[in-house]
C-alpha cells in the first residue's frame, strides 16, 4: 500500500541544510497497522507528509495505492488526497467557525459522498461523540477535538489512515480511547500508520519502525512482543 525507496528530505535553512530523512526504505502492506518510534526531530511528521502527498522527497520515491507521489506535477496530489488518504493532524486542524457535524461533513462532502449528512452523524457516533455534535471546536476538549478529527478522516472511506502523534495532548484514558479506535479501523481493512515518540504506544502496534536522526535503526515486532491496550501506561 504504501512503498517508500531510498527517500532522502533535506530542508535548505539558508547556507545551512537540515537532512530530515537520510535514505529511508520502507513498504507497508495494506491492513498493516505501523507505529513509527523517534523523538522529536527524528523525521516523524517529515516522513508522514512525504506518504499524505503534503511533501515532495528531495531524492527517492514515494508510491502510495499504486501511485508514484515523487515527480510532482505528473499527478493530481489534491485528488490523491482526496481519494487515498486520512490525515490526523496533532493540532487537529478543524475549522474553529464550523461544528463537529460541519467539519466531519466537510470531508464528506469533499469526497463527494452523496448521504454525507449521515454518514458525518454516523462517524461522529463511532467516536462516541453523538451528543457534541453541534458543537464548536472551542467548544471540546482536546481529546473530543481530537476524536472529530478521526471521525473527518473516517467519513472519507479512505484507506490509508495517517495519525501524527494523535494522543500527544491527551490525557492517558483518552489516549487509550483515541487508540482503540484507531486499532478499530484495521478490521475495516484500513492501513493505519501512527507516529509517536512515546514507546508505550508502540506497543499495541503490528510493526515498529524507529527513525533516529532520519535513518530506520529497527524495524519489526514491538519490543517485548506486543501488548493489549488495556495493558498501556504512561
Ligand atoms: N519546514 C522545515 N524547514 C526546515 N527544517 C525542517 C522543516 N520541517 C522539519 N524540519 C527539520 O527536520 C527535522 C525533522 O523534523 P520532523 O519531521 O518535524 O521531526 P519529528 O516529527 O520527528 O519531530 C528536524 O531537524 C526539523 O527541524
Ligand atoms: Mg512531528
Amino acid at each position: 500500500m504504501i512503498k517508500l525507496d531510498n527517500v532522502t528530505k533535506s530542508y535548505e535553512m539558508g547556507p545551512v541544510s537540515v537532512n530530515a530523512l537520510l535514505g529511508v526504505t520502507l513498504g507497508i502492506e495494506r491492513g498493516e497497522f505501523v507505529v513509527v518510534l523517534g523523538p522529536s526531530g527524528s523525521g516523524k511528521t517529515t516522513l508522514l507528509n512525504m506518504i499524505g502527498g503534503l511533501d515532495t522527497p528531495t531524492s527517492g520515491s514515494v508510491t502510495v495505492s499504486h501511485r508514484q507521489l515523487t515527480s510532482s506535477g505528473s499527478i493530481d496530489k489534491f485528488a490523491f488526497r482526496r481519494e487515498t488518504i486520512g490525515f490526523i493532524f496533532q493540532s487537529f486542524n478543524l475549522f474553529p467557525s464550523l461544528t463537529a457535524l460541519e467539519n466531519v461533513r466537510f470531508a464528506a462532502d469533499m469526497k463527494g459522498i452523496s448521504d454525507a449528512l449521515a454518514v458525518a452523524k454516523q462517524c461522529l457516533d463511532d467516536v462516541g461523540l453523538s451528543q457534541r455534535i453541534d458543537h464548536f471546536p472551542h467548544e471540546l476538549s482536546g481529546g473530543e477535538q481530537q476524536r472529530v478529527a478521526i471521525a473527518r478522516a473516517l467519513a472519507t472511506g479512505n484507506p490509508v489512515l495517517l495519525a501524527d502523534e494523535p494522543t500527544g495532548e491527551l490525557d492517558f484514558r483518552t489516549g487509550i480511547q483515541i487508540l482503540k479506535l484507531l486499532e478499530s479501523q484495521i478490521k475495516a481493512d484500513k492501513t493505519v500508520l501512527v507516529v509517536t515518540h512515546n514507546r508505550e504506544i508502540s506497543r499495541v502496534a503490528d510493526r515498529v519502525v524507529e527513525l533516529s536522526s532520519g535513518e530506520i535503526v529497527s524495524d519489526g515486532d514491538p519490543k517485548g512482543g506486543r501488548a493489549d491496550i488495556s495493558d498501556l501506561h504512561w
